[in-house]
């Protein structure tokens, strides 16, 4: 956090708009639709939240199929079973790691095949890369399938020179702490639509009629964004621009010093697009490389460094185990391999430097 944050939040608190509502909640929303250039945003508690609320405005429900990328935070199939639905899970592809656009084709050939088709196809751009959206609204609009962004990893990103968020019938953000930009925990809703993000306001809003007493006609959500917390979304847009090029020189930096080595590769970064770099993620192969990613993790966890295994994929998860799967072996493999290096924006060259050594050291001393 920096002056601007800092400052920003003292504005809304010295205001007293000390509220799920108010002037800096308006302004973000405002700020916000210019940064990922679409005409219209709500602010909301959580990512899962403006997950909820848009598959609620597609009328999802009890007895329903949502397609949903395997390779995920639980979050995002979570929001379908919020509604009674089913989530059927879709492999990634080796290219971006994101849903695998033929895999999805073949889905829906089935689902329209039996004569029932799922109420929407819910794509995660993994890891702040971006899916392949050519491919993937040609086959949803083929069926009349609508699309849902997952860009909860991804503000910053690009497809095709378009930002992350811009794709399908609506989009959902996260700015929970480990995201590029955060407000501690909070989420936007974001659509071409004016009349979806209005009514999502008022759903999450406790759908509250306007009448001057409390009167409600629907059943609501608590799922607004503090005006505290927005003011500081608001400081953090506005670095958003340095932090992109942060990330992106972390992920140089270990790419320049360990993808020459046997057995580690990075996550591939396709060429229609331009990732945020959100974190910096490889995978190890323990044959060639000598080590697993797990001995990886736990030399730097030795010396206090924190680093993480990518996303378990949802097939693989207990919870979702009698959901429905296509494909599955590519995440799976990934998940086995797969490690996100520590990748703060406030790290150091030195930490870096610090950071690839540990990693070099735990190949055995021969090779
Ligand atoms: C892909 C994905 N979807 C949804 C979410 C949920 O966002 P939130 O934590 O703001 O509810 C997250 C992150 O937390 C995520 O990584």
């Amino acid at each position: 956090m920096g002056p601007a944050e800092r400052d920003l939040l003292l504005d809304a608190f010295d205001s007293n708009w000390i509220a799920p509502h108010g002037p800096h909640v308006d302004a973000f929303e405002r700020e916000f639709c210019e940064t990922v250039g679409m005409p219209y945003a709500a602010a909301l508690s959580s990512g899962t939240a403006a997950l909820h609320l848009t598959l609620l405005m597609l009328n999802v429900g009890p007895g329903d199929e949502v397609i949903v990328s395997t390779f995920t935070f639980a979050a995002t199939a979570n929001a379908v079973e919020y509604l009674g639905a089913a989530p059927v899970f879709i492999d990634s592809d080796r290219e971006t790691w994101n849903m695998a656009p033929g895999l999805l084709e073949e889905e829906l050939a089935m689902c329209s095949r039996r004569g029932k088709l799922p109420k929407a196809v819910v794509v995660v751009d993994l890891y702040g890369q971006c899916a392949d959206y050519d491919r993937i609204l040609a086959v949803c609009g083929r069926y009349g399938v609508p699309v849902v962004e997952d860009a909860a990893e991804a503000l910053g990103a690009t497809y095709k020179g378009k930002p992350a968020g811009s794709f399908g019938a609506a989009a959902a953000f996260s700015f929970n702490g480990n995201k590029i930009i955060t407000t501690s925990g909070g989420g936007m809703f974001v659509s071409e639509d004016r009349s979806l993000v209005e009514r999502v306001r008022y759903l999450a809003t406790q759908a509250r009629d306007p009448a001057p007493h409390y009167q409600h006609s629907e059943i609501g959500y608590n799922y607004r964004m503090s005006n505290l917390l927005a003011a500081v979304g608001r400081g953090q847009l506005r670095i958003l621009r340095d932090r992109v090029s942060r990330k992106r020189d972390i992920f140089h930096f270990y790419e320049h010093v360990l993808s020459g080595l046997p057995g580690i590769s990075f996550m591939p970064i396709a060429e229609f697009g331009e990732p945020n770099y959100w974190l910096t993620c490889i995978l190890v192969d323990p044959v060639r490389f000598g080590a697993t990613r797990e001995d990886i993790r736990l030399a730097l966890e030795k010396e206090n460094i924190e680093s993480r295994p990518l996303w378990k994929p949802m097939h693989l998860q207990p919870v979702f185990k009698d959901c429905k799967v296509r494909g599955g072996d590519i995440s799976r493999e990934i998940f086995d391999k797969g490690l996100c290096l520590p990748s703060g924006s406030s790290m150091t060259e030195s930490d870096l430097k610090r950071i690839v050594g540990i990693v070099l050291r735990t190949r055995p001393r021969s090779r």
